[in-house]
């Protein structure tokens, strides 16, 4: 577990998160609907998240996916930072995704929170690379991947399914080997 301020940690999602989860995605139902797929009522259940923490638990050796949340200090879930697809071999890659509860955004909890999973990816899962996507009009995630040293790569066309379209996505990678020299436009 990891401090990310003096009211928050992040710390790996575990069995008997269900709860916490489904109230915090039900929390953010409108704030998350802009920048993720469409979301079934059966989303928002407790039941469907302790299935999927539970899933996430029995396949965790093959260790191809890192899944944190946010959490306050009374134990409500704030948010999630995610490193999925992770692929070993020649590529050393993941996935990061993330968000943050709406109430509780540009306080630096999303910047913090990559911070802390980049550096497990590199000292711990001894990755290479962490590819992010954002939607072109994303630039409050931007901000964050800016912060934490990431470069744009390239446009992806109609890259990923959100909120019902295919919509196209800027990529983004950073090289864990790389140290992080600041964010453009800064000191
Ligand atoms: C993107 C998100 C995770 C940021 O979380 P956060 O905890 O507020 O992020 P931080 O406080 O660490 O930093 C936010 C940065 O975005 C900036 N920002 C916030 N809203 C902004 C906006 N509407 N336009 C431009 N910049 C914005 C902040 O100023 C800050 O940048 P700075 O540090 O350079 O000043 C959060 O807004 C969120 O959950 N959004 C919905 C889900 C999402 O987009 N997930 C990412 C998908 S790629």
């Amino acid at each position: 577990m990891d401090r990310l301020d003096a009211a928050h940690t992040l710390r790996p999602v575990g069995i008997g998160d269900g709860a916490a989860l489904a109230r915090a995605y039900r929390r953010n139902r409108e704030h998350l609907a802009p920048w993720e797929p469409v979301r079934d009522d059966g989303f928002f259940d407790e039941g469907w998240h302790e299935h999927d923490v539970a899933q996430y638990v029995a396949d965790a050796p093959a260790g191809r996916n890192v899944r944190l949340v946010i959490a306050s200090d009374d134990g409500e879930i704030r948010g999630r930072v995610n490193l999925n697809n992770i692929v070993r071999g020649a590529f050393c890659s993941a996935d990061l995704g993330y968000w943050v509860e709406s109430t509780r955004q540009g306080r630096g909890l999303a910047t913090r929170a990559v911070e802390l999973a980049l550096r497990h990816a590199r000292q711990d899962l001894m990755l290479h690379r962490v590819q992010a996507a954002t939607l072109v009009h994303n630039t409050a995630s931007q901000r964050v991947l800016a912060a934490n040293g990431f470069e744009q790569i390239g446009l992806a066309p109609r890259y990923l399914l959100i909120a019902g379209a295919w919509q196209d996505h800027i990529l983004f990678q950073r090289l864990l080997e790389d140290p992080v020299t600041g964010r453009p436009g800064r000191p």
